[in-house]
C-alpha cells in the first residue's frame, strides 16, 4: 500500500499566520504539522509517500523534508496542485504515484494520538473498496458526518447545519486503485471544489465502503481553535503512539 499526504489548498481560514508559510509548516508543539501525517504512515508501515502540496510555499517541503532521511526514508515524492480544487482534486495528482495500487490518504492537517496499524491491515484484507475511520465529536457540523443505521453505514453528508450523528469522518481515509476512476466523475460541490465526502458515498452507494471506529484522540488543525487543541493535545500525549 502506498502514502498520499494532502497538504495543498491555501489555510485562508489562519490568516496571518499562513501570509508567509504554509499551513502544514506551521508548529504543532515541537514540529512542523506536516511531521505528523508521515508519521502516522510510517507507523503503520507505508514507506512508500508522496506529498501534494501547492500555493506559493511549496519549496519549502523540500528543504525541510528533502528526501526524508530523517524519517528514515529513502525518498519522498511530491506533487503541486495548483489552485484550491478541494481534497478529491489534490488526491487525483497521485494517480501516477498510485500506478494500480491501494492508498491511504491523509489530510496534511490531521493528528491523532495513536496508530492506525489494524485499520490499514484489515484494509489488505479488505482488498476492494474503501474504509473511513469515525470519532464522536462535540462539533459534527464541521465535518464530513456519517450516518449509521442498525450498524450500517447509510451516508456521510459535509457539514451538515443538522447532523444526525456526532460521528465525523477523520481525515485518514483507505482506496483502492478505483478511486481515482471515482474522482473523474465528481462535479464541483457549492463551495466550488472536489469533495473527499462525494467520493466516499460512492463507495458507500456501491456497498464496498467500510468503517472503524478511531481509537485515542484525533484533531485537525485548520482553524485557530483546532490549531491550538492540536498543540496543547501533542504537548500532553505526545502523538502516533503505539
Ligand atoms: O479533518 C477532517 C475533515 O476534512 C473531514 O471530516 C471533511 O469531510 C473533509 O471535507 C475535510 O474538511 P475541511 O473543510 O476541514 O478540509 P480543509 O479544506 O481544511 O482541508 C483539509 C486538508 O486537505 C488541508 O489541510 C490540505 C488538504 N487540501 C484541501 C483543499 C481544499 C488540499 O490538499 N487541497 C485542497 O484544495
Amino acid at each position: 500500500m502506498k502514502g498520499v499526504i494532502l497538504a495543498g489548498g491555501l489555510g485562508t481560514r489562519l490568516s496571518p499566520l499562513t501570509k508567509i508559510t504554509n499551513k502544514h509548516l506551521l508548529p504543532i508543539y515541537d514540529k512542523p504539522m506536516i511531521y505528523y501525517p508521515i508519521e502516522t504512515l510510517i507507523k503503520a508501515g507505508i514507506t512508500d509517500i508522496m506529498v501534494v502540496t501547492g500555493g506559493n510555499h511549496a519549496g519549502d517541503f523540500l528543504r525541510l523534508m528533502g528526501n526524508g532521511k530523517e524519517f528514515g526514508l529513502k525518498h519522498i515524492n511530491y506533487t503541486y496542485q495548483e489552485g484550491e480544487g478541494g481534497i478529491a482534486d489534490a488526491l487525483s495528482l497521485a494517480e501516477y504515484f498510485a500506478d494500480g495500487e491501494s492508498i491511504c490518504v491523509i489530510l496534511g492537517d490531521n493528528i491523532i494520538e495513536r496508530n492506525i496499524i489494524k485499520a490499514v491491515k484489515d484494509f489488505e484484507h479488505q482488498g476492494r473498496g474503501a474504509k473511513i475511520l469515525l470519532k464522536e465529536v462535540p462539533d459534527p457540523e464541521r465535518f464530513g458526518v456519517a450516518e449509521i443505521a442498525d450498524g450500517r453505514l447509510a451516508n456521510i453528508v459535509e457539514k451538515p447545519a443538522a447532523p444526525k450523528s456526532n460521528l465525523a469522518v477523520i481525515g485518514i481515509y483507505l482506496y483502492d486503485a478505483r478511486v481515482f476512476d471515482i474522482v473523474k466523475t465528481l462535479k464541483p460541490s457549492e463551495r466550488g471544489e472536489l469533495e473527499i465526502t462525494d467520493v466516499n458515498n460512492a463507495y458507500v452507494r456501491e456497498g464496498t465502503m467500510t468503517w472503524e471506529m478511531l481509537k485515542g484522540w484525533w484533531t485537525d488543525a485548520g482553524t485557530f481553535e483546532s490549531l491550538l487543541r492540536a498543540n496543547v493535545l501533542v504537548s500532553q500525549t505526545g502523538a502516533n503512539n503505539t
